[in-house]
């Protein structure tokens, strides 16, 4: 349920990041409350995978007010430059869990061993409670009867639920799938559409880059279309795909129905 007064679960404000010359991001600002469900799409090369790279911690915004709910991750210092705390960006990454285009896996491990390893070694938690909580994410995402099978014994689809069991088992407050949806066939994007809409109306919020428009505008509660670093435009997802109002947008779409 999403609360106009409720802080957001992500929060990026006037973000910029740069790769020598070239400016990616200029002055992008995106948020994400709790249970609502954000897609990022635009043109290959738009800066869609900087942005998410830079919201998961795996790379850093030059200069940015960047926070999950209450907790600083960077903000700007009189000079415009990030200064990135160093307990906001150690605590981060307990406040969001990703899924991988490719999903990550560890080849070795079973599923169970996959979804339970990260909050065993990296958050301390005690084996049964962690197995125990896996087992219920298991029931979620219709994997029960494969906990003990490794990533090669299961279909694409299949492989892409433990994914998101994994992300889910960190408890996260957000939850990103970058190009996840991509090559699915019709009814694991519907399975798709569902998990991620449940998980949206238990409060979580989640952030989505895809090139796919049709999945974009049925899970999306909001769209953001990103043109060469910048934020063209941004709304309601129905508006932005049925009804773009940035000539960019217009445009991108056309193309994309191609
Ligand atoms: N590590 C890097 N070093 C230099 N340039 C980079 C680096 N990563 C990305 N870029 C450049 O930044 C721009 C944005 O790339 P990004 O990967 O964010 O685009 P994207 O929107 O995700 O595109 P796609 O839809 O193809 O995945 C591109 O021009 C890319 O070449
Ligand atoms: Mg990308």
């Amino acid at each position: 349920m999403t609360n106009a007064s409720a802080l957001p679960a992500v929060s990026v404000r006037n973000a910029r990041k740069s790769f020598g010359d070239k400016v990616v991001l200029h002055d992008v600002s995106l948020q994400i409350m709790p249970g609502e469900v954000v897609s990022m799409i635009g043109p290959s090369g738009a800066g869609k995978s900087t942005l998410l790279r830079c919201m998961t911690l795996l790379d850093r915004f030059d200069s940015a007010t960047f926070s999950y709910g209450d907790l600083v991750v960077c903000s700007p210092n009189e000079q415009g430059h990030a200064v990135y705390s160093p307990e906001g960006t150690q605590e981060s990454h307990n406040r969001f869990g990703i899924v991988f285009q490719n999903y990550n896996l560890f080849p070795h491990f079973t599923v169970m061993q996959n979804i339970t390893d990260a909050p065993i070694v990296v958050q301390g938690r005690s084996r049964d409670e962690v197995e125990a909580e896996a087992r219920e994410l298991l029931e979620r995402v219709d994997l029960t009867e494969h906990a003990n099978k490794v990533p090669c014994e299961l279909s694409g689809g299949q492989q892409q639920r433990v994914a998101i069991a994994r992300a889910l088992a960190m408890n996260p407050d957000v939850i990103y799938f970058d190009e996840a949806t991509s090559a699915l066939d019709p009814k694991l994007t519907a399975d798709m559409q569902r998990i991620i809409r449940e998980l949206a109306s238990n409060g979580m919020a989640v952030g989505i880059v895809t090139h796919e428009m049709g999945f974009a505008k049925l899970v999306s509660d909001r769209i953001a279309f990103l043109f060469d670093g910048e934020i063209a435009e941004e709304g309601p997802a129905e508006q932005v795909i049925d009804h773009p109002r940035d000539p960019r947008t217009q445009r991108f779409l056309s193309q994309a129905e191609d």
